[in-house]
């Protein structure tokens, strides 16, 4: 999910593979490495840790001379990172070389029948296949060999490649994960994200999917996967460099908001195969997974409130007792511990003290621990028994936001596993639930339109003191993320309420104007939840709901009402999140605050 450079022209291509690599760092990466073909062979370096270990290990480039190459900054998806690990990945003869972003989902079954004819894997990279698929189609023809590895792979990909017997030309070809091409005086260039280039030029060319590019030092030939010939347009890049990191957006946050829908659906679909659930990193049987007979999800902020909802359902689909408890509060509570009993510690950066201590405490009392992480390789993910990762990619904004969505997919998908194993649901309601998954990111698509819509009802609470989210069940849930998102980046005082709850002291705050933002997505409490908006009204609220599709009934009582495209309730989480996460990030906005990186919070809180 990281960074590719790649250069062909007449200076020397590793300074400038480093400086393009240098302008992707923002992103987050793990690893570093770059290619050469030095005039008769190619050449290659590659380090795990920051980009200046690689830098300092070439002197800048200069121990690896040569007019192109391919660079890469790795956000580790499949195998932790390491030197081996990190991109490029040669053949063994060391003809062809590839770098790529994305996630190859069905490399497993690939890497099998390759190493069936005899290839040898030497990483735990699902990117290898990729360079040995190309040698295994490779007869002379690099767009041909290219072609038919695009048609054997499933999954993202944004690719760099270098056939030594073709020193005169670079590749590269893209599926999901994306890729420009440069045009310059100096030569030609290929990049995820243009801050890598804007130093050299500042005419590109987006690559569509399926698209292949063959790049000389004078010319830029694309092709589709068919091999027909492409002509395509180039675009003048605009922005600044500030800008361009960003992607265009104004912030991170208001990026990775946008980056929702690939998020879930990079995390569901190498996951759902033949109708039925895959989590082959999940490390149980069907048997244990039987008598598990407890579940402890532990966490800490917006991953606890993930953990929330994940209580919500899979006690509502597979039936397990289910504790949910903040990290800082479990490991100093002397909790008891019961045989059968499964820990799931969720965690995006997979470095926060409070939910690392508790893993600890729990595995100290013989409790099997899953880790649902969002950075490969991080010490939850290393010291938990099994480890399921959400991929996200990097996530930059301190206010989590695609990461904490593909937390809920992962618990969507981890419960609907121990309730098909446990029988707790039938097959039909199965394949109920995964069709109303699949249909999530397109979905998130769908209310991301609604950003006008929020940006003018946000402008009108920019001076507000206080405001109040409610809700019943899962409602509750989205209510505590909702409250959050809004508190953290535009430190406005909120509180998330169980809507029940109110009656019990809290409606005393509410007054004349009061804001309070009633989630109520789940039908069987729908009418209760009413009654509530009802009650805070009759005391002065301005009530904006969020309710599904359908219920314009809701306009009698509630002030401004967000509708949500219809989904199975136990999914509601990650429809209803969007609209306030962008009312949370248009706040802060309005308010002239720092959106990605808010006063006194750290993005991973590695202290207590
Ligand atoms: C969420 O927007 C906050 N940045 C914070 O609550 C965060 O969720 C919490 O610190 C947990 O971080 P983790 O997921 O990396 O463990
Ligand atoms: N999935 C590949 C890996 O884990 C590429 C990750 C990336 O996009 O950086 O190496």
């Amino acid at each position: 999910m990281c960074g590719i450079v790649g250069y062909i022209g007449d200076k020397q291509a590793a300074p400038i593979l480093l400086d393009g690599l240098s302008k992707l760092e923002y992103r987050g990466y793990d690893s570093a490495g770059i290619a050469v073909f030095d005039g008769s062979r190619i050449i290659m370096e590659k380090v795990m840790g920051r980009l200046k270990v690689l830098d300092e290990l070439t002197e800048g480039g200069k121990t690896m001379p040569g007019i192109s190459g391919i660079g890469h900054t790795r956000w580790a998806t499949h195998g932790s990172p390491s030197d081996t690990n990190a991109h490029p990945h040669f053949n063994k003869e060391h003809s062809i070389v590839v770098v790529h972003n994305g996630i190859i989902e069905n490399y497993s079954k690939l890497k099998k029948k390759l190493e069936r004819k005899g290839y040898e894997f030497v990483s735990e990279t699902d990117t290898e296949v990729l360079v040995h698929l190309l040698t295994e189609y490779y007869d002379g023809n690099p767009v041909a060999a290219i072609e038919k590895v695009m048609r054997r792979v499933e999954g993202s990909y944004a690719l760099g490649i270098m056939f030594k017997d073709h020193p005169h030309h670079i590749y590269a070809a893209r599926k999901d994960s994306p890729l420009i091409v440069g045009q310059s005086s100096m030569g030609n260039l290929i990049a995820s994200d243009v801050p890598a280039i804007l130093k050299y030029t500042r005419s590109v060319y987006y690559m569509e999917n399926e698209e292949i590019v063959c790049l000389s030092k004078e010319n830029i030939r694309f092709y589709n996967i068919d091999g027909e010939a492409l002509v395509k347009e180039p675009v003048t890049i605009d922005w600044d460099i500030d800008a361009a990191e960003k992607g265009g957006y104004e912030h991170f946050m208001l990026k990775e908001i946008y980056e929702q829908p690939k998020a879930v659906r990079d995390t569901i679909s190498p996951r759902l195969k033949n109708g039925e659930v895959v989590i082959e990193e999940l490390g149980m049987t069907d048997e244990e997974i039987r008598h598990t007979r407890k579940i402890i999800i532990i966490a800490c902020g917006s991953a606890y409130h993930a953990g929330v909802t994940g209580k919500y359902i899979l006690e509502g689909m597979a039936r397990i007792p289910v504790e949910v408890d903040l990290a800082s509060e479990f490991r100093y509570r002397n909790p008891i511990y019961e045989e059968g009993t499964l820990a799931i510690i969720i965690s995006q950066s997979g470095e926060t003290a409070d939910s690392l201590a508790a893993l600890r405490e729990a595995r100290n009392h013989g409790v099997r621990v899953l880790g649902i992480v969002n950075v490969v390789g991080s010490s939850i993910a290393r010291e938990a028994d099994n480890v399921m990762y959400t991929w996200a990619g990097p996530e930059i904004s301190v206010a989590t936001t695609k990461a904490y969505s593909a937390q809920l997919a992962a618990l969507y998908l981890l419960a609907m596993k121990f309730a098909k194993v446990r029988e707790t649901i039938t097959q039909e309601e199965f394949a109920e639930l995964q069709k109303d998954l699949e249909k999530i990111p397109e979905q998130i698509e769908q209310l991301l339109g609604m950003k006008e819509k929020i940006q003018r009802f946000a402008n009108r609470y920019l001076a507000a003191d206080h405001m109040f989210f409610i809700g019943r069940g899962i409602d509750y849930a989205i209510s505590l993320e909702g409250s959050l998102k809004l508190k953290e980046i535009s430190y406005i005082h909120s509180e998330a309420y169980a809507a029940g709850e109110l009656k019990h002291g809290t409606i005393s705050l509410v007054e004349e104007g009061t804001l309070v933002v009633a989630l109520a997505t789940q039908e069987k409490v729908y009418s209760k939840t009413i009654s509530n908006i009802v009650e805070v009204k009759t005391r002065g609220a301005f009530v904006m709901a969020v309710t599904n599709e359908g219920h314009e009934e809701i306009e009698k009582t509630a002030d401004y009402v967000i509708y949500i495209p219809k989904t199975n309730a136990y999914f509601a989480n990650s429809l209803a999140i969007i609209p306030l996460q962008l009312f949370a990030y248009y706040v802060s906005l309005g308010r002239g605050l720092d959106v990605d990186k808010p006063r006194n919070l750290a993005k991973s809180v590695t202290v207590e």
